[in-house]
């Protein structure tokens, strides 16, 4: 939308990547990510501690040309014919890094986008004056400087989202109450546990799934609606693009299920998994070896390359799931945002045969050929 296309860019003085120096149990961690793009090498933590970032805080500094990490929300109306959704992505990101970022010297852009209930699409971008981290063990907050927006943690499960932007027009929250635990690439957090999802490519995932609730004002109309929804991090010290030929990722909620699924290859062709199913609060199948899940598009053309056209739906299979395994079907996927060869986005239904449910998805390929099998 051209109202939208107002950019709010200043120039962040060049601090440092600070740690607070008395970092204790009972002090915050704070770390300040300024605006520009640093020089230098990044460095990127994989693995996973409790008593250093857990899951939320930053995992990679300082934000150099080849550095991406971001803080990614998202909610998809659970109301039959209601096609509300809403994606919020949080970047500390150089635009060299990631190839869906537009070129710029800073790194803490902000994209929100989503859709009114009768499916007319919105979207927003601001460029804040970098970023404020501050992590407590699970009590954790966001502050992308000057723009007017945050997201913060009052504990693992409870996540809200505050935006305070009236020169791009939206004013309002986004609450998240976790119904299904966190968890890292191969299951739940614990100490020493890789949080590896790819070879060079970090994942938490610290709500799966949530009840969410919506509740803000985009340029004058209301955008309220109750739905799923989710929170992860991404983050990796070298550009997406030197190691990814492409994946599938997304969530839904269906009958007593709350399920995560991630099914990609790398440039050598080897492919990379994630599983995780949860029901009452709790996992019920969470794995990240090979063959624990297998996502494959409808109609079967895998793997896919650039000119590969966007599958008409998904099939999930988790063989080792809940005593005899799981099946899911995602389909009735309409395509979310500009379309772009390299990535697409849907929300779908996601069917289990006997319930039907909602899923949002994405879908990344970046090569012109297949990798080697
Ligand atoms: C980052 O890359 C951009 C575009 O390639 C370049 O203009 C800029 O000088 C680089 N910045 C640093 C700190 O290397
Ligand atoms: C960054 O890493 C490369 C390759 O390891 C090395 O050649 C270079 O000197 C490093 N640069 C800095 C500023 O440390
Ligand atoms: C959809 O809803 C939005 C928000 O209420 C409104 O601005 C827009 O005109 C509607 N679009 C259509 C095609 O009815
Ligand atoms: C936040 O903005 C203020 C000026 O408005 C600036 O002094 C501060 O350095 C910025 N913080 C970061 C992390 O860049
Ligand atoms: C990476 O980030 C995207 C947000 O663009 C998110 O949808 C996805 O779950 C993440 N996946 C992995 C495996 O890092
Ligand atoms: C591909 O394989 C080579 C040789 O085993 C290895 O050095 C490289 O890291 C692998 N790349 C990826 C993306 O896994
Ligand atoms: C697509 O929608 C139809 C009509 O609601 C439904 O019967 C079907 O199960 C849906 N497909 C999936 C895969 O959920």
């Amino acid at each position: 939308m051209g109202r939208f296309s107002a950019f709010l860019v200043q120039v962040a003085v060049g601090l440092q990547w600070v740690q607070s120096a008395h970092a204790g149990a009972s002090s915050a961690h704070v770390f300040n990510i300024p605006a520009p793009v640093q020089p230098g090498n990044s460095t990127a933590n994989y693995v996973f501690s409790s008593s250093s970032g857990g899951i939320d805080g930053p995992k990679v500094a300082p934000i150099t040309n080849s550095t991406f990490q971001w803080w990614y929300f998202d909610v998809v109306s659970t109301e039959p014919g209601d096609h509300s959704y809403f994606v919020g992505v949080f970047y500390t990101t150089a635009p060299p890094a990631f190839p869906l970022l537009s070129a710029s010297d800073l790194v803490t852009p902000i994209h929100l986008s989503g859709a009114y209930s009768n499916g007319t699409l919105w979207s927003a971008s601001t460029m804040a004056n970098g970023a404020t981290i501050s992590v407590k063990g699970d009590t954790v907050s966001g502050v992308w400087n000057d723009s007017g927006m945050s997201w913060s943690a009052s504990s693992a499960s409870q996540y809200l989202i505050t935006i305070d932007a009236p020169t791009l027009g939206i004013t309002g929250t986004i609450t998240f109450n976790g119904i299904a635990p966190a968890h890292l690439p191969c299951g739940a957090p614990t100490n020493g546990a890789t949080m590896l999802q790819f070879p060079q490519l970090g994942w938490t995932n610290a709500i799966p799934d949530a009840d969410a609730v919506v509740d803000f004002q985009v340029n004058g109309e209301s955008v309220v609606f109750k739905g799923s929804g989710y929170h992860d991090q991404n983050w990796s010290n070298v550009p997406l693009v030197t190691h990814v030929q492409s994946w599938y990722w997304g969530h839904g909620r269906v009958g007593p299920y709350s399920i995560v699924w991630f099914d990609g290859l790398d440039l050598n062709g080897t492919e990379h998994v994630s599983a995780y199913v949860a029901q009452d609060n709790k996992i019920s199948f969470a794995s990240c070896t090979l063959g624990s899940i297998q996502v494959r598009p409808i109609p079967d053309a895998y793997p896919p390359v650039v000119s590969t056209p966007n599958p008409t739906g998904y099939t999930i299979d988790i063989p080792d799931a809940c005593d005899g395994g799981l099946k899911f079907e995602v389909g009735n996927l309409t395509l979310l945002g500009s379309p772009s060869d390299l990535y697409a986005r849907f929300s779908g239904s996601l069917s289990t045969g006997k319930h039907q449910g909602v899923a949002f998805l994405e879908q990344f390929k970046l090569t012109a050929t297949a990798p080697p099998a």
